[in-house]
């Protein structure tokens, strides 16, 4: 019997496009399988005004292909310096879904984020006062803390007490990678949501470092141990709309990936909705994947799920992924879980 799943089409609810070359290159892997997607504005120089995100969206609609339908949601870089006026302004014209933040140093490109929550007070009020959500990346940057459990700490001393002083803000709480963050999103009261990739549904850091280290699974948050992955896979599939699909596709150039220091990031635009499938189909949820992929998300950003649909088929011979794509920027890296998939995309 021929296995089918047709579910609306889905939207990446935390995505990088890059800009340039690398935008034109990855742009069409998101845009074939995606409505829309939240975009990452860590581009360099970072996506900070009102003005700054209404080019970057005018670049990535230049970019896409003819007949491709795709909606960018754009977001802001929340500096110490972005002015509450213009995050205000940007929200009335419709031009942007939510604002990031990136603890200072915390990953790629984020050396204009926060350093000092105290400073970004009064964007975060006002955020709250227009019911922008605050996307972010949730690990604590102080040397001291051990990098496996800086997602932990962020928890305990930065997003619980932000929340109990701002409980009217919307938090996101994105690529979550610890039964912790799991747990506190799930209980937490007020408005609270968070994202979990595709990667790390697939992945622990045993993939990434028994038998030789491997560059292209290296991503920040960084791969925890199986029982947080385990934690992960049960949060996606578990139908609680507080969870949804946020792949966090992260392009760099093999070249950036393939040395001494590589960058952190997985490129899974591609092959994401063959993967999503396998691992809901392995937990035996694959009534729930248009809820992870299609719905929740939606929900909690007050948007109309998508009409048109998206159908996989099982079949016995695997999806031909390619090992890489070629961008204009060089060839970029596909995530590779490791063994065939067999839930093909054909309409
Ligand atoms: O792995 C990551 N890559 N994590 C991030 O937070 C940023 C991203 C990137 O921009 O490459
Ligand atoms: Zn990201």
């Amino acid at each position: 019997m021929t296995q089918r799943l047709t579910l609306r089409r889905p939207d990446d609810w935390h995505l990088h496009l890059r800009d340039g070359a690398m935008l034109e290159g990855v742009l069409p892997e998101t845009a074939r399988h995606f409505a829309r997607a939240i975009v990452m504005p860590n581009l360099v120089p970072p996506v900070v005004t009102g003005d700054d995100a209404r080019a970057y969206r005018d670049r990535i609609l230049a970019a896409l292909p003819d007949g491709m339908d795709f909606t960018p949601l754009m977001t802001l870089y929340l500096t110490e310096t972005t002015d509450p006026a213009d995050v205000r302004a940007a929200h009335a014209d419709g031009l942007v879904t939510a604002v990031k933040l990136y603890p200072a140093g915390a990953t790629t490109n984020s050396a204009s984020g926060v350093r000092d929550l105290g400073r970004v007070r009064g964007v975060l009020e006002t955020m709250a006062e227009i019911g922008l959500p605050l996307c972010i990346h949730g690990e604590v940057t102080t040397p001291e803390v051990d990098i496996f459990d800086r997602e932990q700490v962020f928890l305990e001393t930065v997003l619980d007490p932000l929340r109990r002083d701002l409980p009217d803000l919307k938090v996101t709480l994105e690529h979550i990678t610890t039964s912790h963050g799991i747990d506190y999103v799930a209980d937490a009261p007020g408005d609270i949501a968070g994202t979990i990739t595709t990667h790390h549904l697939m992945i622990n850091r045993n993939h990434m470092l028994v038998g030789g280290i491997r560059p292209h699974y290296y991503c920040l948050p960084v791969a925890k141990r199986s029982t947080h992955q385990l934690a992960l896979r049960r949060a996606a599939t578990s139908g609680n709309p507080r969870f949804f699909l946020g792949t966090d596709s992260a392009p760099h150039v093999d070249a950036a990936k393939e040395t001494a220091c590589g960058c952190a990031g997985v490129f899974s635009a591609t092959n994401t909705l063959s993967c999503l499938a396998h691992v809901f189909e392995e937990e035996d949820a694959l009534d729930r994947l248009e809820g992870f992929a299609s719905l929740h998300g939606p929900a909690r950003y007050g948007l109309a799920p998508n009409t048109a649909t998206i159908t996989l088929e099982k079949r016995g011979t695997p999806v031909p992924v390619p090992a890489k794509i070629e961008t204009g920027a060089g060839p970029v890296t596909v995530f590779d879980p490791g063994h065939p998939l067999h839930w093909h995309v054909i309409a």
